[in-house]
C-alpha cells in the first residue's frame, strides 16, 4: 500500500500536515508522549519529518530521533527538515521488520501508519521488541467509520467515504487496537481520541485538502463526474454556512511491562 507515497504524495501529507487541525493534532500527541531531555525516540513510519523534528526540541541534545519509513521521498523529506540535527537519523524500512536491535528505544510513536500495514500485528510485535523494558509508546490512527460530512445527497458522499476506505488496508483499526496491542505483549495505559472538526469551508483545514485528495481517488474509480458533483456539492454547503465535517483518530499510550 505504501508505495502510494511517492515524491508528489509525500509532498502533498506535508501540506496537509502543516494545516492548523493537524498541528493541533501533533501537539497533542506531544503532551502524550511526553519527552524527557535525553530519551532515545523511535519515528515509526516518520513520513516527512514535522513530528520528529518537534520531538528533537524536547529530548535535546542528549537525547536522539531514528526515524523508519518505507517510502525513501518521505525519508528524504524528513533527513531535509531535520538536517541541522546531528541526533537525528532517517532511513527506509518497514515498521513490521525494524531495523534496530531488541531493545534500543525508550519511547517510540508510530502515527498514521498501523492502518496502512497490512501485518498490523507482526508490526506490533516490532514495536514492543524494540521498546525497553518499561518503555512507552503513542499510536495513533483514524477510524474512517467516524466520519461525519455534511452532503445534499447522502448516497453519493457514502459511495465516495466507501470508495475511500479502500485506500488502505485497515480503515478502521483503531477498535481493535486495545487487542491487538495487548496480545503483542504491550500494555495500554489509556486510549483518547483526537478530533479533527471543520464547522465552515475554510481552505486552510484538514477536511478541505481531503476533498481534493479523496475527490481524486475517487474519482478514478466511481467517474471523475461524480466526484466533481461532490466536490461542488461541499463547495456550495460550505457558501451557504452548511458546512461541516468531523472525524476521530484514535490515541493509544502503550508500555513495554518491566
Ligand atoms: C499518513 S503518513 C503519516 C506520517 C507520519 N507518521 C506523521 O504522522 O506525520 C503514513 C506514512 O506511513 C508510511 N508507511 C506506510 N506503511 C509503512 C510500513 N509498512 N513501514 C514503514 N512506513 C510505512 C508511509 O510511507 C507514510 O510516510
Amino acid at each position: 500500500m505504501s508505495t502510494q507515497f511517492d515524491a508528489c504524495a509525500a509532498r502533498r501529507v506535508e501540506a496537509i500536515y502543516l494545516t492548523p487541525d493537524v498541528v493541533r493534532q501533533r501537539r497533542e500527541i506531544l503532551d502524550a508522549l511526553a519527552l524527557a531531555s535525553g530519551e532515545r525516540v523511535a519515528d515509526l513510519g516518520s513520513g516527512p519529518g514535522l513530528l520528529a523534528q518537534d520531538m528533537l526540541g524536547r529530548v535535546g541534545a542528549q537525547g536522539s530521533v531514528e526515524g523508519v519509513d518505507l517510502s525513501a521521498d518521505m525519508v528524504a523529506l524528513a533527513q531535509q527538515r531535520c538536517a541541522a540535527a546531528a541526533n537525528a537519523r532517517f532511513r527506509t524500512g518497514d515498521v513490521a521488520r525494524l531495523p534496530y536491535e531488541d531493545a534500543r528505544f525508550d519511547v517510540a510513536v508510530c502515527t498514521q501508519v498501523y492502518e496502512y500495514v497490512e501485518d498490523v500485528d507482526a508490526a506490533l510485535r516490532e514495536l514492543h521488541r524494540v521498546l525497553r523494558p518499561g518503555g512507552r509508546a503513542v499510536v495513533v490512527d483514524t477510524d474512517w467509520a467516524s466520519c461525519v460530512w455534511n452532503a445534499s445527497d447522502a448516497e453519493r458522499m457514502r459511495r465516495m467515504l466507501e470508495t475511500w476506505d479502500r485506500h488502505c488496508p485497515h480503515p478502521q483499526l483503531p477498535r481493535t487496537l486495545r487487542r491487538r496491542l495487548e496480545q503483542a505483549g504491550l500494555q495500554v495505559d489509556s486510549c483518547g481520541a483526537i478530533v479533527l472538526l471543520n464547522d465552515r469551508l475554510d481552505p486552510d483545514t484538514y477536511s478541505h485538502a481531503m476533498m481534493g485528495v479523496i475527490g481524486a481517488y475517487a474519482g478514478k474509480r466511481l467517474g471523475a463526474d461524480m466526484a466533481a458533483a461532490w466536490r461542488e456539492d461541499l463547495a456550495a454547503l460550505g457558501a451557504r454556512d452548511e458546512y461541516f465535517f468531523s472525524l476521530n483518530r484514535y490515541l493509544f499510550r502503550v508500555r513495554r511491562p518491566r
